[in-house]
């Protein structure tokens, strides 16, 4: 499946309101999902012809809608509250120069190490994505089922299986048990976006996370790269310390709205 979007218009050809399409979650949810892309339309614009586009969407089946706006676009977010939509959830993204890295571990770990994740490993990387994640605006949302929302990370691991997207594992060393994983990619020359990580929830708050993320980052320091970025949800406390413990700093946040529209409501 493309993970292009294609944008369409409301009205059509040319007027102010720009959605797409989301194939790959209505696939999976069984029912239309549209991104609404209103972050640089004039609100007064936005506020004359958003309830006719809703209005006009198929009422046969449930319709979930997303639109993703700065948490200081107040007006916009007035707007699109004033026709139903709903604050799901706020992304902060973090920043890191590499060479300001806090380590917080300074014993080198003998029971666990990082390496890259092997073909072998994707039975245990799905097992701890497919129940690590709470705090996204798929599992907040309560219209949408919460195991679907796990299915979605499953079908993230499987992709990045399939497309040899490099996965690291943090690997208990005695037993060679995979503890936890953790995605990144280069987004730029020498920065690094992290754009997926857990550990099994059986061993978090034992200090699993913090030493996973700071072996990352000092083999990418390693490796020449010198910047390294990461969201973490505001409703994922954990995660948020935990990265900024590292010694992360916040550069902006984006708030995702939904609107909601359960089958002939
Ligand atoms: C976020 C996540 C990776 C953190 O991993 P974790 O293993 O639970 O985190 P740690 O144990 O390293 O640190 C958590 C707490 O344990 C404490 N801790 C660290 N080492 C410890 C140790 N040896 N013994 C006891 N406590 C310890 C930390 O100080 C921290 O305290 P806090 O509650 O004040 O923040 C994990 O909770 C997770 O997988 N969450 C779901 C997925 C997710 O949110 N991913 C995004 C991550 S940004």
């Amino acid at each position: 499946m493309s993970f292009e979007l294609t944008v369409q218009s409301f009205p059509a050809p040319d007027g102010p309101v720009h959605y797409a399409a989301i194939p790959w979650d209505s696939d999976l949810y069984g029912f239309p999902f549209y991104e609404l892309k209103c972050q640089d339309t004039p609100h007064a614009s936005l506020a004359q012809h958003l309830p006719t586009w809703l209005a006009e969407l198929p009422a046969g089946c449930p319709c979930l809608i997303y639109s993703k706006i700065t948490p200081g676009a107040v007006p916009l977010a007035q707007v699109l509250a004033g026709s139903g939509f709903y604050p799901v959830e706020t992304l902060m993204e973090f920043h890191l120069h590499l060479a300001r890295l806090s380590t917080i571990i300074h014993r080198k770990s003998h029971s666990a190490r990082l390496r890259l994740a092997k073909p072998a490993d994707q039975a245990s990387v799905t097992a701890i994505a497919a129940s690590a994640f709470a705090a996204d605006r798929y599992h907040l949302d309560p219209h949408l089922p919460a195991d679907k929302a796990d299915q979605r990370f499953i079908q993230w691991i499987s992709r990045s299986f399939a497309s040899r997207e490099p996965i690291f594992v943090l690997e208990d060393t005695p037993c060679g048990q995979v503890l936890g994983f953790v995605q990144c990619r280069e987004t730029a020359p020498k920065t690094m976006d992290v754009t997926l990580g857990a550990v099994n929830k059986d061993i978090q708050q034992t200090g699993a996370g913090v030493l996973m993320y700071q072996l990352l980052f000092i083999e990418f320091q390693s490796r020449g790269y010198r910047e390294a970025i990461t969201r973490v949800s505001l409703h994922n406390i954990g995660g948020i310390k935990l990265t900024l413990r590292l010694g992360f700093t916040v550069r902006s946040a984006v708030t995702t709205l939904h609107w909601f529209r359960p089958a002939g409501g």
